[in-house]
């Protein structure tokens, strides 16, 4: 007998984890309805090796409303459905407080809501970040950790994890939120610091540049490859009962680290060309991000490939492969 085909829906549809789990997805037989804000630029790139398949539907929605989120969810009544949609630069959240809260914390308010009223049987992933743990000194962080935010990015991914819980508890929905820590990429956004450094090591490499501006090098994170985190999102829906998991891959590295790295790959003096400038420092920073992955490698199975030195030299690469063809056009 021939299974239907499962429909998911993904919000924040064009960022790098809305593309990596609609690659993902679409690879498993999913029917993809990609959810993204409309803007007058296009800023697709990521999902643009996706239109000619039959399998993927762009429609538009922004988490500031929820008239949309109605009628998507009844016209495609979905399996499940992907919450990744928020205002996500940390240092950003600072300057636009208002706006991160609305779309990063309110948004997941108002989807949740949608999907209890049209489709309370789908089953729902919240991207709970690993900021949420702040600074609270306590290492490694796991899913009883205490939360202790500080961003106005990471008080709304609070208020979105605590929700979540509620949510499933009160209304018995199939919610989960996986406390993702950081995951990177060749299709990191540009102006988060791993690919801030990859991109610049890059175009000094190629003489397209001569200094890298960076902030706070003390700052430690739990770096992973979101190709891996992508698919820990997946298993989280695929179990019997809906929990919360810490997804990280245990290993702890400062900003200084990974900018030695990726300068001794590329062959270049970190002396020569990086310089310190405060506009990247943050009113309060987050100094030691590791998490404790034990319950997603116990119940989901989950194992990440890449650490931070296959990660690091991955982005470099393909840093480098773009920056050349950007000199031949
Ligand atoms: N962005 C940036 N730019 N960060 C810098 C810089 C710089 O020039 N210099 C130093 N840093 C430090 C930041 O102060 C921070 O401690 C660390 O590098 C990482 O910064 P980001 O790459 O911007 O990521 P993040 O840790 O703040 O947040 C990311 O990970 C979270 C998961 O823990 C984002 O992806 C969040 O959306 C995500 O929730």
């Amino acid at each position: 007998m021939k299974t239907k085909k499962k429909t998911a829906i993904i919000t924040g549809v064009t960022g790098q984890d809305g593309s990596y789990l609609s690659d993902l997805l679409l690879k498993k037989g999913y029917k993809v309805v990609g959810i993204k804000r409309r803007t007058s630029l296009i800023c697709t790139d990521r999902i643009d090796h996706l239109y000619d398949n039959e399998n993927f539907v762009l429609e538009y929605g922004s988490m500031h409303a929820s008239d949309w989120m109605y009628r998507i969810l009844l016209k495609y009544k979905p399996d499940e459905i992907y919450n990744l949609a928020a205002q996500s630069h940390v240092r950003v959240s600072f300057d636009n407080p208002v706006e991160t809260a609305d779309i990063t914390g309110m948004g997941t308010l108002r989807l949740l809501e949608a999907i209890r009223q049209t489709c309370p049987g789908a089953k729902f992933y919240q991207a709970s970040s690993s900021e949420m743990f702040g600074d609270n000194p306590e290492v490694p962080q796991n899913e009883k950790t205490a939360l202790m935010p500080a961003s106005p990015y990471a008080c709304a991914k609070v208020f979105s994890h605590n929700l979540v819980r509620n949510y499933r508890i009160g209304y018995n929905m199939y919610a989960c939120s996986g406390i993702l820590f950081n995951h990177e990429s060749p299709r990191r956004g540009e102006t988060f610091v791993t690919r801030k450094i990859t991109k610049a090591a890059a175009r000094i490499k190629l003489g397209l540049q001569e200094k890298l501006y960076l902030g706070n090098l003390e700052a430690k994170r739990d770096w992973g490859h979101a190709k891996d985190y992508v698919e820990a999102m997946w298993l989280m829906l695929q179990q019997d009962t809906p929990d919360d998991y810490v997804i990280a891959t245990g290993q702890t590295h400062s900003v200084e680290n990974f900018l030695y790295f990726v300068f001794g790959v590329a062959g270049l003096n970190v002396d020569h060309h990086v310089e310190i400038d405060p506009k990247f420092f943050r009113p309060h920073e987050v100094p030691l991000l590791l998490g404790d992955p034990t319950k997603a490698f116990t119940k989901l199975g989950w194992r990440p490939k890449y650490d931070m030195v296959k990660l690091a030299e991955d982005m470099y690469e393909s840093d480098l492969a773009i920056e050349l063809a950007r000199m031949q056009k």
